[in-house]
Order: C-alpha cells, then structure tokens, then sequence
C-alpha cells in the first residue's frame, strides 16, 4: 500500500474526490494533506474525513524557499509519504525539491497542457479563441507545468462562455480525471511491481 500525501492551497475540490476514491479499494492510502496557508477550506474537509492535516504556511519563511520546503520534506517523511499528489497547490515547487520527488509527485492542471502553463488558463483559452480547453494531470519536473502528461480531459468552449464558468465545466473533469489518473499510476508505481 502506498502512502499518498495531497498539497493543497485553497478549497481542496480535488482533494476531496481523491479522498473519497481513496476509501474505496485502491492501491493508495490517503495519509496527509498539507497546505501552505492556515485557512485553506480543504484543511476541514480532509479533518472531516479522518485524514491528517499539517500547515507548513510560506509566508513565515519569508521568502526562504528552501526552508519552506526542508520543513514539506520533513512532515513528508514523518509521515512515509510515496506519492504527492498537488491538487490546487499554488506554490512553485524549486528544483532540489522537485528532483527529490522526480517520478512521485503528478499535479493537475486547468488546461490543455502543453496550452497555457501558468495561471489564467481559462481566460487565456477564451482570449485566443480556442473551441476547446480542458484540464491535464501530469508528473511535476521542475519546469512549471511541464513534465509527462498522464492525463487530460476535453472542454467545449461554449460562446457565451465566461473564464467563471468554463473553470466551473472544467472542474467538474478534473474531479473525475485525477481519481482515475492517480489509481493508474499508483497501480503502475515501481515499488508495486
Ligand atoms: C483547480 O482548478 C486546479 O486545476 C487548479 O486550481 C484549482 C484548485 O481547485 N490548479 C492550478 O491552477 C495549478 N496551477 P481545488 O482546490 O478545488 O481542487
């Protein structure tokens, strides 16, 4: 069985229905979640679910990130963790942290990468006119938003579409996505073979 850690920011939408697959049979076993700010609203929802929680808040490293990370690090490996899995983390990962997790860290994206790495992926799908976005999940290298596309789901932009509602279309797709893409992989995962 191994040991999934989820990273979060904000809501924890995605978390969540990882979560929940996780108490179905599943090769992982879902062990913490961690997030970089105190009032992220998935904090009390992965509580909720019995699952531990931990803030490593950036903004007490001022501007440290590599102190930020030694302490992600140490609470990961308190906890044994074998996978990450980001999931509306909004922090850039460096690359010492990266290499260190290099083939055990996927993340989700709100686009269709390699289309829009970054942030505003919604509207910037809009402002070029595109007939469809998506989401992708992928394995994290230290590029941001690149890395192997494990992944991706199809949105059709709709003409009155706005960058709020298409996010809304998209996350409906990324809840079922990242479930499916995380028991793959973990499946697949070297030490299961
Ligand atoms: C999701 O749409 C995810 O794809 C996006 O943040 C949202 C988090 O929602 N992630 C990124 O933009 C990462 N670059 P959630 O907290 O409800 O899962």
């Amino acid at each position: 069985m191994l040991n999934v850690g989820i990273l979060i920011s904000g809501a924890g939408s995605n978390m969540l229905r990882l979560l929940e697959d996780m108490e179905q049979p599943h090769p992982g076993r879902a062990s913490l979640v961690v997030s970089n700010t105190p009032d992220a609203a998935g904090l009390a929802k992965a509580e909720a679910m019995g699952i531990a929680t931990q803030v490593v808040d950036h903004k007490l490293y001022r501007g440290d990130r590599s102190a930020f990370e030694a302490a992600l690090q140490k609470i990961l490996l308190v906890h044994e963790i074998d996978v990450i899995c980001l999931a509306g983390f909004m922090r850039i990962l460096g690359a010492d942290f990266v290499s260190a997790w290099q083939g055990r860290m996927l993340n989700i994206h709100p686009s269709l990468l390699p289309k829009y790495q970054g942030l505003k992926t919604y509207q910037r799908a809009l402002d070029a006119g595109d007939a469809e976005t998506g989401c992708s999940v992928h394995e994290v290298v230290s590029e941001l938003d690149a890395g192997p596309i494990l992944g991706q789901s199809r949105v059709a932009v709709l003409p009155d579409d706005t960058a709020s509602s298409l996010a809304a279309r998209v996350l409906v797709q990324e809840h079922q996505l990242y479930p499916r893409v995380l028991r793959d992989f973990l499946v697949q995962f070297p030490s299961q073979a």
